[in-house]
């Protein structure tokens, strides 16, 4: 999903760009990319691998997976997918996986004893918040 190679040569042309601007800054100081630059391009990487996903997608009018992961996954299952005290993991699971249990939780159709905070969880989760999900989390 991610793709350093491209990432890397975005990267080193900007380095090189800022270099040639700067020919008569101080040796020592060495360009270096902002960390909201950096973030920014790894969100557009993001969103494109999803793009790629769910072809068709409006990137301008969807939350990405990271967004709704963070705003309503990451205190149960952790911000590596890895589990939050009785909360499972879901490092592993397949993006067909994710996407199929997410819309059988929203649908109620999960039993068990630990299902309704699940179900409670997934209840307001569009579509599209579902793929995108998929994308973030599946591998
Ligand atoms: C309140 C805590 C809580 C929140 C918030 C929560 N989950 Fe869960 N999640 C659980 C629990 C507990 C289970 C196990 C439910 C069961 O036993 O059926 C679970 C199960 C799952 C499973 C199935 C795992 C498997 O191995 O079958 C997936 C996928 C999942 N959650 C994804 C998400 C996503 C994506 C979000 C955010 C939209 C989310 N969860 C938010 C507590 C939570």
């Amino acid at each position: 999903m991610y793709k350093p190679t491209l990432f890397a040569m975005l990267a080193v042309s900007l380095a090189l760009a800022a270099c040639g601007k700067e020919d008569k800054a101080e040796e020592a100081s060495t360009p270096a990319l902002a960390p909201d630059v950096v973030a920014e391009m790894e969100r557009q990487e993001q969103e494109k691998a999803i793009a790629d996903l769910v072809p068709g997608t409006d990137l301008t009018s969807r939350q990405s997976g990271y967004d709704v992961y963070v705003a309503k996954c990451i205190s149960c299952h952790g911000d590596a997918a890895q589990g939050v005290g009785g909360n499972p993991g879901l490092a592993g699971l397949s993006r067909a996986d994710i996407a199929v249990r997410l819309a059988d939780y929203r649908a109620g159709k999960v039993a068990g004893p630990n299902a309704a905070a699940m179900a409670a969880a997934a209840a307001d989760l569009s579509d599209e918040n579902i793929q995108a999900l998929a994308g973030y989390i599946g591998r």
